[in-house]
């Protein structure tokens, strides 16, 4: 017999104790649910490039929302997807008094008051440019587009919102929207700043189910290049200072080291996106048969967690729940 002093394998002995020792743990409290919304009644339209994610009317919505509920799943993050007719320049429908996504905000709270509702604020789903702020000649204008940006926020919060979430990748904007919200009497809503969001072919799926791809040009003036790590810390630590109550990185599965670094440099809540195409393409090879989607599922999502998410915004929340309740 050889002597070893260490023998990891004693700790992999049995489940008991396998269980035991597990460093990470998810649970459908951590996740956050994406919609993505119409306007109309009755629709439930599934996207092509994401199964089993749909774009629902408000009204199917909230009969979702509510199964959600019941799994476990308390928080929701809301996306519009907004006809072309209503898009200009200056995304002024955002802040309109008749915009349906403010009218869902509301409705949200109102069937569902326990629950979460965090929003998105950027440019692009309203934008007849396509772009997350206002385009001029090709350029992306900063500081114009921050008035625009608090106007959409302090129109949800008035609808309701919990959670304002910029997601344009504006410099100064969770600042400035914080200062918006609390002049408006908002001090009580929170921001959930998309720190360090990457231009990301991964968002693919994302932009069909908007149809918010930009019309011309792309979105590297603004947001990360995937090549820079140190680059997210000069973004949390200004979001940090401006007030963010959380901190996000997006896209998750490729930026596993920059969910550690914020995870290490910052003691707010790390949420990562585990964005749209990294969901497609599990999805796709699970129906090709080449991949088990449930474990190819929890694989992933433990890894986020493991490399410092405190909580995962995820389009197989509900698929999760289903599975983590069904667990024997
Ligand atoms: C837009 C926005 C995007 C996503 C969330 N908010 C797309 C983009 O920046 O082009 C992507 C989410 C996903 O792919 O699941 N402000």
């Amino acid at each position: 017999m050889i002597e070893l002093n260490h023998r990891p394998r004693r700790n992999r002995r049995s489940e008991a104790i396998r269980s035991m020792v597990t460093e990470t743990r998810l649970h459908p409290e951590n996740l956050i649910t994406p919609f993505f919304l119409v306007d109309g009644k009755k629709i439930r339209e599934e996207i092509s490039s994401m199964p089993g994610v749909f774009r629902y009317s408000i009204d199917e919505a909230i009969l979702e929302a509510k199964s959600c509920m019941q799994l476990g799943l308390r928080n929701f993050i809301l996306f519009p997807a907004v006809a072309e007719k209503l898009k200009d320049k200056y995304a002024t429908y955002s802040y309109d008094k008749n915009c349906f996504y403010l009218k869902a905000i509301s409705k949200f709270k109102k069937e569902m008051p326990e629950c979460t509702v965090i929003t998105d604020v950027a440019m692009d789903p309203y934008s007849s440019d396509g772009h997350d702020g206002i385009y001029d000649n090709g350029v992306i204008l900063n500081d114009e587009t921050l008035e625009v940006l608090g106007k959409m926020a302090v129109a949800q919060a008035k609808a309701g919102a919990d959670i304002i979430g910029p997601s344009d990748m504006m410099d100064g904007r969770v600042g400035y929207i914080r200062e918006e919200l609390d002049d408006a009497g908002y001090s009580d809503v929170s921001i959930m700043s998309y720190t360090a969001k990457y231009a990301s072919c991964f968002y693919g799926p994302f932009r069909d189910a908007l149809d918010s791809a930009p019309k011309h040009g792309n979105k590297l003036s603004y947001q990360m290049h995937p090549a820079n790590r140190r680059e997210a810390l000069v973004e949390a630590e200004a979001d940090e200072m401006e007030g963010a109550d959380f901190l996000m990185v997006k896209p998750a599965l490729a930026y596993l080291d920059i969910i550690s670094d914020l995870r290490k440099n910052s003691s707010l809540p790390v949420v990562a996106y585990n964005v749209s195409g990294e969901y497609s393409m599990i999805k796709a090879s699970a129906r090709q048969g080449w991949i088990n989607e449930q474990a190819a599922m929890i694989e992933v999502l433990t890894a986020i967690k493991r490399a410092g998410a405190d909580i995962i915004i995820t389009y197989f929340a509900q698929d999760f729940a289903r599975y983590y309740h069904s667990k024997p």
